[in-house]
């Protein structure tokens, strides 16, 4: 039987980064007509009760119905580490992050933390994420495992580092390779469960890694491929000292095929000229991970530049380097890093960005992160009153981004009304 859900309605009918506002579409009584895991109609609320009084219906009032955010780069295993305090990247990853990950070697506590994270994830709306597990095999079935019995569409794969990195985190080329491919062939188009090839970042592989990860690519061509990039300016120094042939950061990639359409790169904050000009010329996508950026001191992602280029970019909350579980904060930092560079993001900017940037960065855009027939119904309602200090500001907005803003700049999992996946309910956390 079809679901029909009633509220406000917020969809895009092209991409407001270029378009601007006009781009989105706002129905202020609306309708999503879900069955069978699919959404088969988007409407006015009436239209859509006449047109199909069989359907069961969710009324949800005066709340948005939006598309499910998506988190196009998270670490699951940094979930119980989160907000560590004090360090910056490289310190960071030695002081917290590492002795954390070693633990991921223990199938139990992996899938206990997994289950926690899809719980936080879930309470916050997000409905799609794309994560790094830990060099162990057992993370990567611990994620697919919890994501697969939740019927989610989730993304992740093995970070593979081979040095710089203490005694029982680091593989080889050859079994970074061979564990990838087993994981791949295990788990990728499993349900909606797809594969990513992981090498952690430059510091952390040898060429020789580098060069596997490219060769198991190329075998795999639709998989998408997730790396770090020039986070930080000591880190881009370490990375020159590596890689002394380089021409740039990028280039310890793209020498060994590891920059096409499908790459995904993190942060990638202190970019060249060159560097650029052939990531819009492959078509690769750059993820903004803004929470992150501020928390470990990393920089100001210039999101618009970087949009208005043409190059695809995805937002994150880099979860546990990010401060936050939440895509609402995620845009509220981004607002916030686009303001001290001089260009605020318009709320159907920084909305966009959180469902159809991030589902276009994963090359998902045609399955997930609109409100659009034939889409996966994958769904978020959001209080737009969930907190005194919200309705108060929200009860005198004279449009939909005066409603929605003060949300976006102070909401969080108390936002969130409901989570569709997959066509059905979620059941939330308290
Ligand atoms: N660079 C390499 N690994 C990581 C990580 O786990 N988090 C962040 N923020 N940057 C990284
Ligand atoms: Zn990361």
């Amino acid at each position: 039987m079809a679901d029909l859900l009633l509220g406000q309605t917020l969809a895009f009918a092209g991409d407001p980064m270029t378009e601007g506002p006009e781009a989105a579409r706002h129905s202020a009584r609306g309708g999503v007509l879900v069955d069978a895991g699919k959404i088969i109609a988007v409407g006015e609320a009436d239209d859509l009760r006449r047109s199909h009084p069989e359907a069961r219906v969710h009324d949800y009032g005066q709340a948005l119905i939006s598309a499910g955010f998506v988190d196009a780069h998270v670490h699951y295993p940094q979930t119980a580490m989160i907000a560590s305090w004090g360090k910056r990247l490289i310190d960071w990853l030695n002081s917290y992050t590492f002795p954390e990950e070693m633990k991921f070697a223990d199938k139990a506590y992996a899938s206990e933390i997994a289950n926690r994270y899809f719980d936080l994830t879930l309470a916050n709306g997000t409905t799609t994420v794309c994560s790094y597990a830990t060099i162990h095999p057992e993370s990567v079935d611990a994620f697919f495992e919890t994501a697969q019995a939740r019927g989610l569409r989730a993304y992740a794969g093995k970070t593979c580092m081979d040095r710089n990195a203490p005694e029982g985190l680091r593989d080889t080329p050859q079994t970074g390779y061979d564990q990838s491919k087993a994981l791949l062939e295990k788990w990728h188009g499993q349900d909606r469960l797809s594969y990513v090839i992981t090498p952690r970042f430059s510091p952390t592989s040898t060429p020789e890694q580098l060069m596997a990860m490219g060769a198991l690519w190329r075998e795999y061509p639709d998989c998408l491929m997730q790396t770090h990039l020039s986070e930080q300016t000591d880190e881009v120094e370490w990375v020159k000292s590596l890689f002394p042939q380089s021409r740039d950061y990028l280039d310890t990639y793209e020498v060994q095929g590891l920059l096409r359409e499908g790459a995904l790169f993190g942060h990638a904050i202190y970019l060249t000229e060159r560097e650029i000009a052939r990531i819009r010329e492959t078509g690769a996508a750059l993820v903004h991970c803004p929470t992150s950026n501020t928390f470990i001191g990393s920089g100001l992602f210039p999101t618009m530049a970087m949009a208005q280029k043409g190059i695809r970019v995805g937002l994150a909350t880099d979860t546990g380097g990010g401060s936050s579980f939440s895509m609402l904060r995620t845009m509220a930092a981004a607002y916030e890093v686009g303001q001290l560079r001089g260009t605020p993001l318009h709320p159907s900017q920084l909305w966009w960005l959180a469902t159809q940037g991030s589902a276009r960065a994963l090359r998902a855009d045609h399955l997930i992160g609109n409100l659009a027939q034939g889409m996966e119904a994958d769904i978020v309602v959001i209080d737009l009153a969930s907190t005194p200090a919200i309705s108060q500001r929200s009860a005198r907005a004279k449009d939909i981004w005066e409603a929605l803003f003060p949300t976006i700049m102070m909401g969080d999992d108390r936002s969130t009304k409901a989570v569709w996946v997959g066509g059905k309910p979620a059941a939330l956390q308290p």
